[in-house]
């Protein structure tokens, strides 16, 4: 057994947790669309086609705000194909995902299908092969009233109220050669600022979100961010990040070592977007929005698994498959965000349904959970409040994690990895949750938390994620192989808390006031 132990006071905060920091993204991407949310046809189809079975997953799994329609393939898009009668849209080859575009599904079906998840709706605009003008028309056929001929034609096609997007995305990954039209810092900075003025000029409520990198490894990432933010200063709320954590050399104590990355990764973006704040005087600070993050490598480099020959419609492309082991390591990166809600203001796991998700369908068939589906889930419901300091006591180990995605393969060392990872929040309703990640394979992990300025507290739920076989994941046949046990090795008494948690295993513990 090793021990560990918390320190946290109500009145010593990061910052309050924005919903945004729940939000997920929906790709015109394999079968997240055509197949996933949406299948006419399929038995749980409402009368717009969008099956129900996928909408009660999705409401369980509880995200705020829907990132669409890409990814990759916003790059290549042109929404007004995706707009009016169905049976003169145009059919279109997409080349970020080699597949055939059908377009029966598009903006307005997208709208209406976060109005029945009960989500926010994000759009991204096409800065690759279109750029600002195609941007100002999208928001003008969204959010405009009505009156000119963008907006009318929204009302003619069906949708008389504007849809009110606030959160809008200024491309995506530009600065990756898989892009279409990729750009350079430069170039990039100027579309995006000449994009983000004209659509602000249209509708000034709307919030706007430049590309950062589209990871860490990248040969510019820093440089990136500087130029961009230099140009877009004034006009934008957010900066991007992307990330999706790897296990390929196959070492698992690295692997659960990865979410501590992103702490850095985090800690960076905020360093240089305070940096070109500092060189302007201003006093306004730059949000993070972490608009994909997950754990993927299994279906990334192999081409099979990214593109299937033909020019299909909605192949089964980037459906991993989660363990358990992926479910921890995705806890810890649950942890990340949480740790940080001074900054990151908005994160969207990729993706929803089928591709790289938490949330898997047959088509025609059944849909279930896959194993990080659960610390999402939980993360959403318990996360909700002041994310609090900590002051964390834990014997820790050294890793070095391999990322192969650089001008070459990288290995970052990661001098020193706390067993535990931990974040405690205050609750809204004076209640306190405790995420706890034990990254030990072996040991159980007696942690002793003392938590300052709550009064009595009463456990109110306890749950644990782990499984003696780490590569144990769930499917079709086995769907509730992996979920949260009920936890019982807690105790609380008045400001004291003692819990032990199993080894490699992810807890969280809700506390509540007594009525
Ligand atoms: O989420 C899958 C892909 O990963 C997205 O389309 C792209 O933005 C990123 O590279």
């Amino acid at each position: 057994m090793i021990k560990a132990s918390i320190l946290a006071d109500r009145d010593f905060a990061i910052g309050d947790i924005d919903p945004r920091l729940f939000g997920a993204f929906i790709e015109h991407l394999g079968r997240c669309v055509y197949g996933g949310i949406f299948e006419p046809g399929h038995p749980t189809a409402d009368e717009n086609g969008f099956r129900k079975d996928v909408l009660d997953l999705v409401k369980e799994l509880g995200p705020t705000i829907m990132r669409y329609p890409g990814g990759n393939f916003v790059s290549g898009y042109n929404w007004e194909d995706g707009v009016g009668p169905v049976e003169e849209r145009p059919t279109r080859l997409d080349l970020a995902w080699f597949t055939t575009e059908p377009n029966t599904f598009g903006t307005n079906e997208f709208i209406d299908w976060c109005r029945a998840a009960e989500v926010e709706p994000m759009l991204a605009v096409n800065l690759g092969t279109r750029g600002a003008d195609a941007a100002r028309s999208l928001v003008e056929y969204c959010n405009h009233p009505g009156g000119t001929a963008l907006s009318d034609l929204r009302r003619e096609h069906g949708w008389e109220k504007p849809h009110g997007v606030k959160f809008w995305c200024l491309g995506n990954e530009m600065d990756g050669p898989w892009q279409m039209e990729s750009k350079t810092a430069t170039e990039y900075g100027r579309v995006a600022y000449e994009a983000a003025k004209m659509m602000r000029w249209i509708d000034p409520k709307i919030e706007l979100a430049a590309c950062g990198s589209s990871g860490r490894n990248m040969p510019t990432f820093g440089k990136w961010e500087d130029e961009v933010l230099e140009h877009t200063f004034d006009q934008v709320g957010f900066i991007s990040l992307h990330t999706y954590l790897n296990n390929y050399a196959k070492d698992t104590p690295a692997f659960l070592a990865s979410p501590d990355l992103m702490d850095a990764f985090i800690d960076e973006v905020v360093a240089i977007a305070d940096a070109v704040a500092a060189k302007r005087r201003s006093p306004k600070r730059i949000a993070l929005s972490f608009d994909e993050w997950n754990v993927w490598y299994r279906t990334r480099r192999n081409r099979q698994e990214r593109v299937k020959e033909g020019w299909p419609v909605a192949p089964p492309i980037l459906e991993e498959i989660y363990t358990m082991e992926d479910a921890l390591v995705f806890g810890g990166a649950c942890i990340s965000l949480l740790n940080h809600a001074d900054r990151v203001k908005c994160a969207c796991l990729a993706q929803l349904v089928n591709v790289i998700a938490p949330i898997m369908t047959e088509t025609g068939g059944p849909a279930w959970r896959q194993t990080i589906f659960y610390p999402f889930a939980q993360m959403s419901r318990y996360g909700r409040g002041r994310s609090l300091r900590t002051s964390i006591k834990s014997p820790s180990y050294s890793a070095s994690y391999f990322d192969p995605r650089g001008p070459q393969d990288l290995y970052y060392p990661v001098p020193s990895v706390p067993y535990l990872k931990a974040s405690v929040v205050a609750n809204d309703d004076g209640g306190l949750t405790v995420f706890a990640l034990n990254r030990h394979l072996t040991e159980p992990l007696s942690l002793d938390l003392e938590v300052r300025g709550f009064g009595d507290l009463g456990l109110a739920a306890a749950e644990t994620l782990h499984h003696r076989d780490l590569s144990a994941v769930n499917d079709k046949e086995n769907p509730d192989r992996i979920k949260p046990d009920r936890f019982d090795d807690v105790t609380v008494s008045s400001s004291r808390i003692e819990m032990t948690l199993p080894p490699a295993s992810w807890t969280v513990c809700h506390f509540a006031r007594p009525k």
